[in-house]
C-alpha cells in the first residue's frame, strides 16, 4: 500500500465529520473516504455486539477499497470495536478516547471537577472505566449521557437554537456549573455543540474535545510507517453514508463546511 491510499473515517452517523474537519487542516496532503452510518444511527443506545458487528462492516468495506489506515472517529464504536479489530486487520487502526487527561492536566496538581459528556454505551463500557481508573482518585468527574446531541445533528436540527439550548439545559440541570472546570466531549457529534456549550457555561469552565490528540495520534503513527502522504500531493475527501437520500448528502457537506 503506498502513502498515497486513503485513509478510511468512519462514525456512527455524521458526528466524525468534526474529525475530518480537524484532519483537513492539519494533514491536508491525506486523502479521506469517510463513511457514515446515519441508516444505523444512533450507536449508543445499540448493544456492544451490534456495535461491532456494524463497525466490522464498514472496516471491511475501507480494507477493499484499499486504506493504508482507518479512524474510527466514534467513540461509541470505538469502546465497542477498536481490541477486535486491531487483532483482525493488519492496518494500523485509530480511535478515540475522551480527553480526560488533558481536563485533568489543566489543573497543575489541583483537583479538578470535570463532566465527560459521552453516550451512554461509552460511558458503560469497559474501555471507559479503565480510563476513569487513571483519573477518579484525584479528580471528581461525572458521568453524563447525552443520547439526544447526537439525534440533533443526525436531525439536521444544530441551527434550532432553542431546541440545542433547552436540550443542553435539561442535561446540565443537576450541576452547579460554577463548580465545573471542565466539560469534556465525549462523542464526536458532540463537538458541533461547542458554541452552544460555551454560552451557556461560566467563562473559566473550558470545553475539551479529542479531535486535535487524535489527529495528531494518527499523523505520528503515519509518520513512523512512512505513511504519511507526500507533501505535494492534493488532499481529498470522499463522503459516503448509509442513507444515501440526497438530504443526508446535503447534511454531510454542510456540516464539513461549518
Ligand atoms: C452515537 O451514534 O450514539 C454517537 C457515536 C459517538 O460516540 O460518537
Amino acid at each position: 500500500m503506498t502513502s498515497s491510499a486513503p485513509i478510511g473515517v468512519f462514525d456512527s452517523g455524521l458526528g466524525g465529520l468534526s474529525v475530518v474537519r480537524q484532519m483537513r487542516k492539519d494533514l491536508p496532503n491525506e486523502h479521506i473516504l469517510y463513511f457514515g452510518d446515519s441508516a444505523n444511527a444512533p450507536y449508543g443506545t445499540k448493544t456492544p455486539e451490534q456495535v461491532r458487528d456494524l463497525s466490522y462492516a464498514i472496516v471491511e468495506r475501507f480494507q477493499k477499497q484499499g486504506a493504508k489506515a482507518i479512524v474510527i472517529a466514534c467513540n461509541t464504536a470505538t469502546s465497542a470495536a477498536v481490541n477486535d479489530l486491531r487483532e483482525d486487520f493488519d492496518f494500523p487502526i485509530i480511535g478515540m478516547e475522551p480527553a480526560l487527561k488533558v481536563a485533568c492536566d489543566r489543573g497543575h496538581g489541583k483537583r479538578q471537577r470535570i463532566i465527560v459528556a459521552a453516550t451512554p454505551l461509552t460511558l458503560r463500557e469497559r474501555k471507559f472505566a479503565d480510563l476513569m481508573q487513571r483519573f477518579e482518585s484525584d479528580h471528581t468527574i461525572y458521568r453524563l449521557p447525552c443520547p439526544d446531541l447526537v439525534e440533533i445533528v443526525e436531525h439536521d436540527q444544530l441551527d434550532n437554537q432553542e431546541l440545542v439550548d433547552a436540550t443542553l439545559r435539561r442535561y446540565l440541570a443537576d450541576f452547579d456549573l460554577n463548580e465545573i472546570d471542565s466539560i469534556v466531549l465525549g462523542c464526536t457529534h458532540f463537538v458541533f455543540f461547542r458554541d452552544a456549550f460555551e454560552r451557556l457555561v461560566p467563562e473559566h469552565t473550558a470545553i475539551i474535545d479529542g479531535n486535535e490528540g487524535t489527529v495528531h495520534h494518527l499523523r505520528v503513527v503515519l509518520e513512523s510507517l512512512g505513511k504519511l502522504a507526500p507533501e505535494d500531493e492534493t488532499g481529498t475527501v470522499t463522503l459516503a453514508n448509509s442513507d444515501t437520500s440526497a438530504h443526508m448528502a446535503d447534511l454531510a457537506q454542510r456540516l464539513l463546511n461549518r
